[in-house]
């Protein structure tokens, strides 16, 4: 019996669509389809998102989807539970994800708070920049922090921070951070197609 192809989403969190961020996020997703993935992808600065309403901080049983304001994020709800496998790509703001990235995280809350939503997808995470002025792990960590508890389940070298290759930023990533962007691609879908062939439940 033939299992259905992973589904990947790439969820890119920089206002560039071909800056060092979203290269990387490029470089996972072709090695995921190279491997029999079907991707997609996400640039949340063309998503117009309204702010995190804190919902749960009222009443636990009222951050689910349905009661979300509709916006750019909880429109991807039925892609986002869909699929198999997401790669949260963002550059470094400040020591940390950026605003937009953590917007994204927070949406998540009511497909975790609905039943653990996320539960059982693989995850990959990558923090970027070119010039290395440092806090690329704490923006990593940061969303590896979050979606841990959402229950997803993280590939081998699937948490990435990568510096740019030069200070003047015109080299792009060194020669590793690519090699580890398509072992991540295939370790994803290797670990997706795992879990397709061999039901677990995780709670
Ligand atoms: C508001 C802002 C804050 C930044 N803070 C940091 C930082 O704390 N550490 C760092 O190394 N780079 C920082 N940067 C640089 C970006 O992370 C870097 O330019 C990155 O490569 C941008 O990725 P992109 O080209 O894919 O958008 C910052 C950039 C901006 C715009």
């Amino acid at each position: 019996m033939s299992i259905k192809k992973a589904h990947i989403i790439g969820i890119n969190g920089s206002p560039h669509k071909n800056g060092l961020v979203a290269k990387l996020l490029m470089e996972v997703l072709e090695a995921a389809r190279e491997n029999g993935a079907e991707t997609q992808l996400v640039h949340l600065y063309d998503l117009s998102i309204i702010h995190e309403q804190g919902l749960y901080s009222e009443d636990p049983e009222k951050e689910v989807p349905a009661n979300m304001p509709e916006d750019g994020i909880t429109k991807i709800y039925p892609d986002l539970i869909r699929a198999d496998g997401l790669v949260l790509a963002t550059p470094v703001y400040w020591a940390n994800m950026s605003g937009v990235m953590k917007d994204f995280i927070d949406h998540l809350t009511a497909l975790e708070n609905d039943n653990f939503k996320l539960e059982g997808k693989v995850a990959a995470f990558i923090a970027a920049s070119k010039e290395n002025e440092g806090g690329m792990e704490m923006a990593a960590i940061s969303m590896v922090a979050a979606l841990t508890q959402m229950g997803v389940l993280i590939p081998p070298w699937g948490i990435m921070w990568a510096p740019g290759g030069s200070i003047t930023a015109k080299e792009g990533h060194p020669k590793w951070a690519n090699e580890d962007a398509s072992h991540v691609g295939k370790t994803m879908v290797r670990l997706i197609n795992l879990f397709k062939k061999n039901k677990v439940s995780w709670y």
